[in-house]
């Protein structure tokens, strides 16, 4: 059995991936340090899957932990989820995205070059393109000039491991570039947990629905859009952890390989409140607000590329990751912090 180290296993994308892969039939070894996260996942993870997922506690910058993870475990490759992604918070506090991100990145492949480890997913972001890429955004294109700090964060891990797998021909990189993941896992024990008030839509949303939070406020409604709203292009977080264990599989190939993953699809932000009201039959109080500094009026993937190379579809309709999301949140109102 091929063991798979999952960086950031313990987070939104981490453990639905997990439960993916280990679905595929992978071993999979955690290292998280619960900066965002919390430690009931883990008996979630293995309520789903019947297995539970080996778990060290510790940060990716600590050199000595990883050497310690890879010697201890036999390691065919690494996914690597593990770092921070709030925008606005990492414009007020740049030097922490950059050295989780950006350095926290350059430790971990050092490890693994240490322990002869060469195989890397990596999780980018469509903000790498920055705010002048024309949509579709395609992997052709070249990176941009994100405006945050973690939009930059991300554009520079991409470029380190780029020049990685020219300096070593052993190294073979996916860089998946996320669009907006969203929904839950259809037995509603994991999802999306955020602390404090979210910053993404979705989990605004839901928290509206359940009570949490009195009303939704709508980010700008003059933009050059349909309806006036933003648009995005959201995709199924189980989709997209399929995703990663398709690209494990591109890992033959030696060097650096980007592949978007998304729908294809753009939705407004009204379109969201409405799919999720009608399929849940919860109401979404909401007002039109100011814009949000640094918002892109609309952006959508191309993913033919990850269609054609990974065989991979990001196939859910919008009402499935609408009743996911529901499940999860009605079911856990207080997130894992209920248990
Ligand atoms: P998340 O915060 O839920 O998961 C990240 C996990 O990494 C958390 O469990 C956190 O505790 C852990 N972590 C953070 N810093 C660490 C460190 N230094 N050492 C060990 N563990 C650490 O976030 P997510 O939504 O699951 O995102 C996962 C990855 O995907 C991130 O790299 C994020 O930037 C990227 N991404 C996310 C989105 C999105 O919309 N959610 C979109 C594009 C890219
Ligand atoms: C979606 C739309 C908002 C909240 C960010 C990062 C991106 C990626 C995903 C990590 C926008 C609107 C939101 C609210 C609203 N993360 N909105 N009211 O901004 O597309 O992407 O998360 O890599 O890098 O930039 O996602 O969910 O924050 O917003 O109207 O309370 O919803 O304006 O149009 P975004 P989001």
């Amino acid at each position: 059995m091929k063991s798979i180290l999952v960086t950031g296993g313990a987070g939104y994308i981490g453990s639905h991936t997990v439960v993916e892969l280990q679905a595929a039939g992978y071993g999979v070894v955690i290292v998280d340090n619960l900066e965002n996260s919390n430690p009931a996942v883990l008996e979630r993870i293995e309520n789903i899957s019947g297995i539970p997922p080996v778990f060290v506690k510790a940060d990716i910058r600590d050199a000595d932990a990883l050497a310690a993870v890879f010697s201890q475990h036999s390691i065919d490759a690494v996914i690597h989820f593990a770092g921070l992604k709030a925008v606005g918070e990492s414009v007020e506090q740049p030097l922490r995205y950059y050295d989780n991100n950006v350095h926290g990145t350059m430790v971990l492949c050092q490890a693994m070059a240490d322990a002869g480890v060469f195989k890397l997913v990596f999780s980018s972001s469509a903000t790498v393109y920055g705010p002048d890429a024309p949509v579709p955004y395609e992997e052709s294109m070249p990176l941009g000039q994100p405006s945050s700090p973690y939009g930059a964060s991300k554009a520079m891990a991409e470029r380190v491991l780029a020049d990685l797998c020219v300096s070593d021909s052993r190294w073979a990189v996916a860089a998946l570039r996320y669009f907006n993941p969203i929904g839950a896992h259809s037995s509603g024990l994991i999802g999306e947990d955020p602390l404090g008030i979210p910053n993404n839509l979705m989990p605004f949303i839901s928290r509206v629905a359940v009570g949490k939070l009195a009303e939704l406020s709508i980010f700008g409604g003059d933009y050059e859009t349909p309806d006036g709203t933003c648009v995005r292009d959201y995709l199924h977080v189980v989709d997209l952890a399929v995703g990663h264990c398709r690209s494990l599989l591109s890992l033959e190939k030696p060097g650096l390989h980007a592949f978007n993953l998304g729908t294809g699809q753009g939705v407004s932000v009204l379109d969201m409140v409405k799919a999720f009201e009608s399929v849940t039959e919860q109401r979404v109080p909401y007002k039109i607000a100011q814009r949000r500094s640094g918002d892109l009026p609309a952006f959508w993937a191309n993913a033919d590329k990850a269609k054609h190379e990974l065989n991979w579809v990001a196939g859910s309709s919008l009402e499935q990751m609408m009743a996911d999301t529901w499940r999860w949140q009605s079911g856990n109102p207080d997130g894992y912090g209920g248990e």
